[in-house]
């Protein structure tokens, strides 16, 4: 990742609290990071609206909590112990181990996602690719396991765990307890948002490739006889899909399908193609996505998960990764962890639904928190003549506003402390800034991308009024001191500056 815009994404990311390397003071370890206090509000404002807008989709949707850590047996069943293995080659000079798809990637520019250890071999050989720290020759490939195993206790009772690769065995696991505890209908969906563990071989473009990250994954157990039915599926039938098919493969030709023809034309089942039309809807409509900047990638047979029958990624373009990058993903997973699950616990899975016994089918969402924190950032950069801006949506930026005094004195900071108190009263994420040059502090606030900047001046004494100013166009209105809750709402909604205030004249 070394290109300007990353590097001053970089330097903002470490200057304005956003994150860091873990453990910088000890020297780091890579694929682990910290978030300060601007990343830690930016990366809960994603997960709220992730939830808000996921667990929406269905009244019989909701959120549990899971363990990381979990027993051999899980991942036994699952398959994880078996296939979740990434093909790695080592230099025969040095003996620097190396992801083999992704040097070879690196060099010729193109996807090895997906192609076996042994092909891999032949590929490296016939392009005499080399190691990245010695340039000596690589002779051998093989694969590596990613989960982190553990030793759970001593002796003889000591079990082994691993810390777990994705959320959403925590789900698996917990479907059959969830579902006699709730309504025992399907579609129910088990969404969790927790950390996921990989011992990735070589970590990478900071909170795209680390080795311990957060997820947030929907799980959706459904009826495998209603695969081709969605009570909502009228809703998104004419809505256009940003596509790229397997077969566009050679060009970078993006299609715009509508979800019906998605159903005829691609032969997708309604159920999976109803949840990529809100996948979409989510990322245009509420995280504010430009249609450029994103699409599905179909996975071919080689690529897709050991798991999955149709699985789609979530794909933002993002000019510091060279091109469109994985954030997220839809995957089909059929009945694989659920039968899994039964076989190696001896519990059965199976439900009744309306006295026939169904073992569900297993419908992913899943995302990855730090890449669409990343995203977002990226996304929101802009360079202006005098200053850098992150203009998010004003739905995500990580504080609803700032307040500041215009200097803190003649009672100025006492009114600026008493309208910052009311709208934190109000449920707003406020930013208190008191200190240095009113310039140097809206400065400050565009480089963490707070969209509205309140200042109380000599006249809010006098008026009972403020400026509030919009990030992006750094124009000002005055608005009363009694209005502003209300006016805040609103603009952070979406509402027009001039309709919220009295404009200034710049
Ligand atoms: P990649 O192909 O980039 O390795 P993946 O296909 O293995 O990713 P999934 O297993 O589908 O990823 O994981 C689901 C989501 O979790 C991804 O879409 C991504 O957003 C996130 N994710 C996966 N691996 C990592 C990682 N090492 N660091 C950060 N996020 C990750
Ligand atoms: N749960 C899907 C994944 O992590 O790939």
């Amino acid at each position: 990742m070394r290109n300007l815009k990353a590097e001053r994404i970089l330097d903002i990311a470490k200057r304005r609290g956003f994150f860091w390397q873990s453990s910088l003071i000890h020297g780091a370890i890579s694929g682990f990071y910290d978030y300060g206090h601007v990343g830690s509000m930016l990366k809960r404002k994603f997960e709220n609206i992730w939830r808000d807008y996921f667990l929406g989709l269905d009244e019989n949707f909701y959120e549990i909590q899971t363990s990381v850590v979990m027993p051999e047996e899980v991942f036994k069943a699952s398959g994880h112990l078996e296939n979740f293995v990434d093909p790695i080659c080592k230099c025969s000079k040095c003996g620097n181990v190396m992801r083999a798809d992704h040097i070879l990637e690196k060099e010729l520019k193109e996807s090895f996602e997906g192609v076996s250890p042994e092909d891999l071999l032949k590929i490296i050989k016939k392009h005499d690719i080399r190691c990245e720290k010695c340039k000596g020759p690589l002779k051998e490939t093989g694969v590596f396991n990613m989960l982190f195993p553990l030793k759970l206790g001593v002796g003889k009772g000591a079990r082994t765990g691993y810390l777990t690769g994705e959320t959403a065995q925590g789900a698996y696991v917990n479907f059959k307890l969830e579902f006699d505890s709730l309504r025992r209908r399907l579609p129910m969906g088990l969404a969790i948002i927790g950390k996921a563990f990989r011992n990735e071989i070589s970590p990478r473009n900071v909170l795209i490739r680390m080795r311990e990250f957060t997820q947030a994954e929907l799980q959706i157990f459904f009826n495998p006889d209603m695969i081709n039915e969605h009570p909502k599926f009228s809703e998104v039938k004419k809505y256009g899909l940003l596509l790229f098919p397997v077969k566009n493969r050679k060009g970078e030709r993006i299609e715009k399908i509508t979800c019906e023809d998605a159903v005829k034309k691609l032969k997708l089942p309604k159920f999976f193609v109803y949840h990529m039309a809100r996948i979409q809807q989510f990322y245009l409509g509420v995280l504010g996505i430009s249609k450029k900047s994103f699409r599905f990638r179909e996975l071919s047979d080689e690529e897709k998960a050991f798991y999955n029958k149709y699985h789609w990624d979530i794909e933002l373009h993002m000019e510091t990764l060279g091109g469109f990058k994985e954030v997220a993903g839809i995957h089909y997973r059929t009945d694989h962890d659920l039968s899994g699950h039964q076989s190696v616990s001896g519990e059965s899975m199976t439900v009744d639904i309306n006295g026939k016994k169904v073992l569900p089918h297993v419908l992913e969402l899943s995302f990855g928190v730090d890449r669409n924190v990343y995203a977002l950032i990226e996304l929101a950069y802009t360079e202006e003549k005098n200053r850098i801006v992150l203009k998010f949506p004003r739905a995500v930026s990580p504080y609803d506003a700032a307040v500041f005094p215009l200097v803190s004195k003649d009672g100025l900071d006492e009114l600026a402390n008493s309208v910052k108190d009311a709208l934190r009263k109000d449920g707003f994420r406020v930013f208190y800034d008191d200190s240095g040059s009113i310039g140097r502090r809206y400065r400050r606030m565009d480089e963490i991308g707070v969209a509205a900047c309140i200042t109380i001046d000599y006249d809010s004494k006098k008026k009972k009024d403020v400026t509030l100013r919009d990030r992006d166009s750094m124009k000002q209105v005055r608005i009363r001191i009694k209005d502003l809750p209300a006016g805040l709402k609103r603009f952070l909604e979406g509402e027009e500056l001039e309709k919220i205030g009295k404009l200034l004249k710049s």
